[in-house]
């Protein structure tokens, strides 16, 4: 599978998810998380289960409501992010932020919907009991108060405060680091993995989710508000600290490339076809949205 077409099979799946809502008195609420949930988006997240579940000899038919789950819960994790009490923004997604179209109520009412809904759609599946009920527990580890809330509070308390690199790369593994973990873990547990791959996934999904964020926070100074989808500026603005502003555009790509060689390394011995995820984690090292 390419990653296209992953991201083909995962936006059909999406698109299935709340229409029915649609019809009834509570259809602004189901506009407002469709609405974000299938503004675009590169799918990483999703796309990782499936390739994990993939490669651990799973079906990825039945782990795909396991994929959309991880990316309602991220989709929720974006649109309470652009909130005014969060980080303000506008724009994602190359669409006006969900609380610019459907205000600040109902957005926070979709960002909530959604998070439960993704345990839901774990929970409903027709994995085995024993592997659903694992999914949700690393979901739910990973964004709680100890993963990606726990980061997200920390960004925001240090906002106007200049941080030492440790205390940015706790913040950056809870808040982006934690889920994309979770999604390779979840693939792994969906596809019926052994312990080792699940350490490799966890290893793999740290690497690539350090290099995320210090990808992202590149992008907020040195991408294009078209081409990224959402605005340009966003981090000095709200006085953030990131790596860019901490190290510098030179030593942010030389700490991405690292954390790009071990993604790939740590997947060796572990699994028979790791091709698909070394490739995307060399994408993902270059990404310009
Ligand atoms: C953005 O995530 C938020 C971060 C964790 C940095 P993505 O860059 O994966 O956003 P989409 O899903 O493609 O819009
Ligand atoms: C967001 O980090 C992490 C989340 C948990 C959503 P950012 O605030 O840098 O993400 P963007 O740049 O708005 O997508
Ligand atoms: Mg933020
Ligand atoms: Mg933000
Ligand atoms: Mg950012």
């Amino acid at each position: 599978m390419t990653a296209k077409e992953y991201k083909n099979i995962i936006d059909s799946a999406l698109e299935e998810y709340f229409k029915g809502a649609l019809d009834m008195p509570l259809a602004g609420l189901a506009e407002a998380m469709r609405y974000s949930l299938l503004a675009g988006g590169k799918r990483i997240r999703p796309t990782l289960v499936l390739e994990f579940c993939r490669i651990c000899g799973g079906d990825t038919d039945s782990a795909l409501p396991v994929a959309c789950a991880v990316e309602m819960l991220h989709t929720y994790s974006l649109i309470h992010d652009d909130l005014p009490c969060m980080d303000d923004d506008d724009l994602r997604r190359g669409r006006p932020t969900n609380h610019v179209v459907f205000g600040e109520c109902t957005a926070t009412l979709a960002g909530d919907a959604l998070q439960a809904e993704a345990f839901g759609t774990i929970l409903r599946c027709s994995l085995p009991a024993d592997r659903r009920a694992r999914c949700a527990a690393y979901l739910a580890d990973a964004v709680g108060l100890d993963g990606m809330c726990g980061g997200q509070f920390l960004d925001m308390a240090g906002e106007t405060k200049v941080l030492t690199e440790e205390q940015l790369s706790d913040i950056n593994s809870r808040k982006t680091g934690a889920l994309l973990i979770a999604a390779c873990r979840m693939g792994v547990a969906a596809g019926g993995g052994s312990d080792e791959q699940l350490e490799a996934a966890s290893l793999y999904g740290a690497a690539i989710g350090a290099a995320f964020q210090i990808r992202d926070d590149m992008l907020d100074v040195l991408g294009s508000e078209q081409e990224l989808g959402k605005p340009i500026g966003s981090d000095r603005q709200e006085e953030k600290n990131t790596y860019m502003a901490l190290l510098g555009a030179e030593r942010c790509a030389q700490m991405i490339a690292k954390l790009t060689g071990r993604a790939k390394e740590v997947l060796q011995g572990r699994f028979d076809d790791s091709a698909f995820l070394c490739d995307l984690a060399d994408s993902m090292a270059v990404r310009t949205n």
